[in-house]
C-alpha cells in the first residue's frame, strides 16, 4: 500500500499532503474515476489529524460563529454518515463511528453561564439542544463528577476514530487504484503542474518528478514552508494542540465536556482528553503544563480517571490561517489548495472534499469557495497579482 518507488510520469491529480484533508479530496476523486497519486512524507511530528480527538461536533464547537463557516460545518456534518459508509465499504475498516451526540456539564456556576451562552449559540444555528438537571445527567453518565451542577445535551453530534478513519481510507484509496506514498518529501510545485521531489532515507538520493493535470495542496501547517510554490506563503501557522490518551474509554458512554476539557471515548478502549491551544510554533516536544492542566480539568470532571492507565500524549499542529477560516479552492488553473481547517479539519473533511472535486471535476464553484478562497489574502492587499488567464492569485516575489 505505501510505495514512491514507481510513481508514474504524469497522473491527473497530484495530492501534496496525506492528512485528513489531503486523503478526502483523494477519496472524493478517485470515487469520480479519476487517477490520484497522494504525495506524504509520513515522517513528519505533529500531523494534526493523528493528535485529533475526532469529533464532529457542529453542536459543541460551534463558537466561532462565521455564517459561512457555520454552513460549511453543516454541509460537511450532513455527509459524514455517508462518507463514512462508503469508506468502511470500500476499505472493509470500522471507522467506530457515533452519532450519539455530546453531553456538556458545567461543574461551577461559572460553567453554567457558558454553557448557557452555548446553547443560545447552537440554538441560532439550529442544532437541537436538551437541558438537563445535575441529576439527569448522572443517571446518562454516572462517572461524572457529583459537583455537576447542570448539563446540556447535543444530541446531533457524531464522532470517528479518525486513525481508523486515515487507516481505512488508504485502504480504500488503494483498493480503488490511486497512488500513496508515505516516504517522500515534495520540494516543489510548478505552475505547470509538475512536482518534484526526492525519496526520504533512500541509500542513494532519489528523485521523482511528476506531472500532474491538477495539484491539490494539503500539506496542513507545512502549507507555506518546506514547499517551494509559484505563490507567496499563505498566512498559515501551527497552532499547536496536546492531548492525552488514557485506557479508560468504559468511563463514559458519550463525548462529555466541560467548558475547560473534552473527553472523547473511542471503541478501541482509549479515553482522549484534549486539547491545549498553544502558539509555540513546530516545537513537537510534550510539556508538563498541558498535561497537567488538561488531567486537573478532566479529573475534576471524571474523578474515576485517577486510576487510569496513561497510553500516549500526542501533539498536534493545527493549520490556522490568520482569519481562522478555512483555505480551500483554485489558486490557479492547476493548483488548487485545501488548509487553515484549525479546530475542524476531522469535522470539515467530507464537506472541503465535496466542493473542491465538484470545482476541480465539474467546474462547479460553490458559493462557500469564493469566501474561503486563497486569494481572500491578495485581495486584502497582501502583494497579490491577477493571473495573466484572469485568475486571481498570488505571485511569488
Ligand atoms: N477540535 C478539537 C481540537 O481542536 O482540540
Amino acid at each position: 500500500m505505501s510505495v514512491s518507488v514507481g510513481l508514474p510520469a504524469h497522473t491527473e491529480f497530484g495530492i501534496v499532503g496525506g492528512g485528513i484533508i489531503g486523503l478526502s479530496v483523494a477519496y472524493e476523486l478517485t470515487r469520480r474515476g479519476r487517477r490520484v497519486v497522494v504525495l506524504d512524507d509520513g515522517s513528519r511530528a505533529g500531523v494534526a489529524t493523528h493528535a485529533a480527538a475526532g469529533m464532529i461536533a457542529p453542536a459543541a464547537e460551534s463558537e466561532m460563529e462565521h455564517s459561512e463557516l457555520v454552513e460549511l460545518r453543516r454541509l460537511s456534518h450532513a455527509l459524514y454518515p455517508e462518507f463514512v459508509q462508503h469508506v468502511e465499504a470500500d476499505s472493509g475498516v470500522d471507522c467506530a463511528f457515533r452519532t450519539d451526540g455530546t453531553l456538556v456539564v458545567a461543574l461551577d456556576r461559572d460553567h453554567a453561564v457558558e454553557i448557557e451562552r452555548l446553547r443560545e449559540i447552537v440554538t441560532d444555528q439550529g442544532f437541537e439542544t436538551h437541558a438537563l438537571s445535575a441529576r439527569e445527567v448522572l443517571e446518562i453518565e454516572p462517572n461524572v463528577s457529583g459537583r455537576v451542577v447542570q448539563g446540556l445535551r447535543l444530541p446531533q453530534d457524531f464522532h470517528v476514530d479518525q486513525r481508523s478513519l486515515v487507516r481505512a481510507l488508504r485502504v480504500a484509496l488503494a483498493r480503488t487504484g490511486a497512488l500513496l506514498t508515505s516516504d517522500v518529501v515534495v520540494e516543489r510545485v510548478e505552475r505547470n503542474g509538475t512536482i518534484t521531489g526526492s525519496r526520504r532515507d533512500a541509500p542513494t538520493p532519489e528523485r521523482f518528478e511528476i506531472h500532474c493535470d491538477q495539484v491539490v495542496v494539503s500539506a496542513g501547517s507545512w502549507t507555506p514552508v518546506e514547499l517551494e510554490l509559484p505563490f507567496a506563503p499563505l498566512p498559515v501557522r501551527p497552532v499547536r494542540g496536546q492531548v492525552v490518551r488514557l485506557h479508560a474509554a468504559a468511563a463514559l458512554r458519550h463525548v462529555v465536556r466541560t467548558p475547560d476539557v473534552y473527553l472523547v471515548p473511542h471503541a478501541a478502549g482509549e479515553l482522549i482528553v484534549g486539547a491545549s491551544v498553544e502558539e509555540q510554533g513546530f516545537d513537537a516536544r510534550p510539556t508538563a503544563g498541558a498535561v497537567l492542566d488538561l488531567l486537573r480539568h478532566a479529573w475534576r470532571a471524571l474523578p474515576v480517571l485517577y486510576d487510569a492507565p496513561l497510553t500516549e500524549i500526542a501533539v498536534g499542529f493545527r493549520p490556522t490561517a490568520r482569519d481562522h477560516l478555512p483555505i480551500f479552492g483554485r489558486w490557479s488553473s492547476r493548483i488548487a489548495v485545501a488548509t487553515g481547517h484549525f479546530r475542524n479539519g476531522i469535522l470539515l473533511a467530507p464537506g472541503t472534499a465535496r466542493l473542491l472535486a465538484q470545482l476541480l471535476c465539474d467546474g462547479v464553484e460553490h458559493q462557500l469557495l469564493r469566501v474561503f478562497a486563497p486569494q481572500r489574502f491578495s485581495e486584502r492587499g497582501a502583494g497579490g497579482a491577477r493571473d495573466p488567464r484572469g485568475e486571481s492569485c498570488i505571485e511569488s516575489t
